[in-house]
């Protein structure tokens, strides 16, 4: 499969678990994370599901369209390792997570901090949608879309 044609079948996965989620998620009360703003284009999708939610956005800088700028009181900057543990324990309702370089080597090092950092931003009941894989013992893994094969997007309810 071409890089191209990767990306496409990742980008519509990530819309498919995301559509399919918003009703959970809106049982669910606390703020949506977004772990990566990146062009912002996910953030925008996530505004336009969750228009009553603060959306909390967290990466290095900010790379975003104009159109699709979090307002600076909802704009985390620094590595979101260091900087998401700040928010342990601010029980989020969703923590979408979208930092995969597509380099395994780069992310087995994010994979030794972020399932944590996940389980820690969620509040019970509170789910995150990774394009990693999370393993970790308070996220329970949840079923996909039909349409999202197994693999290319990852679920997850935090229990406890
Ligand atoms: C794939 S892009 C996100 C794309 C985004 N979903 C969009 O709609 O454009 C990944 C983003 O995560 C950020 N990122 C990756 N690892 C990070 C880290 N450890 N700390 C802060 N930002 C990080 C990168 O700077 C990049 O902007």
């Amino acid at each position: 499969m071409s890089r191209l044609d990767s990306f496409i079948h990742r980008m519509m996965a990530q819309r498919d678990v995301l559509n399919g989620i918003r009703k959970t998620v809106n049982g669910v009360e606390g703020p949506v994370l977004e772990l990566g703003l990146g062009n912002g284009r996910t953030y925008d999708h996530l505004r336009e599901l969750f228009p009553e939610r603060r959306i909390i956005v967290f990466d290095r800088a900010v790379g975003s369209h104009k159109t699709s700028t979090p307002d600076p009181e909802n704009m985390v900057l620094g590595d979101i390792r260091e900087t998401a543990q700040t928010f342990a324990g601010v029980n989020a309702a969703l923590v979408h997570v979208d930092i995969g370089t597509g380099y395994d080597d780069k992310d087995a090092i994010t994979l030794t901090w972020l399932p944590q950092i996940s389980a820690a931003l969620l509040g019970p009941g509170g789910l995150v949608a990774s394009g990693l894989e999370l393993k970790h013992p308070r996220l329970d893994p949840l079923p996909l879309p039909e349409s999202v094969p197994a693999g290319r997007y990852f679920l997850y309810r935090r229990i406890n």
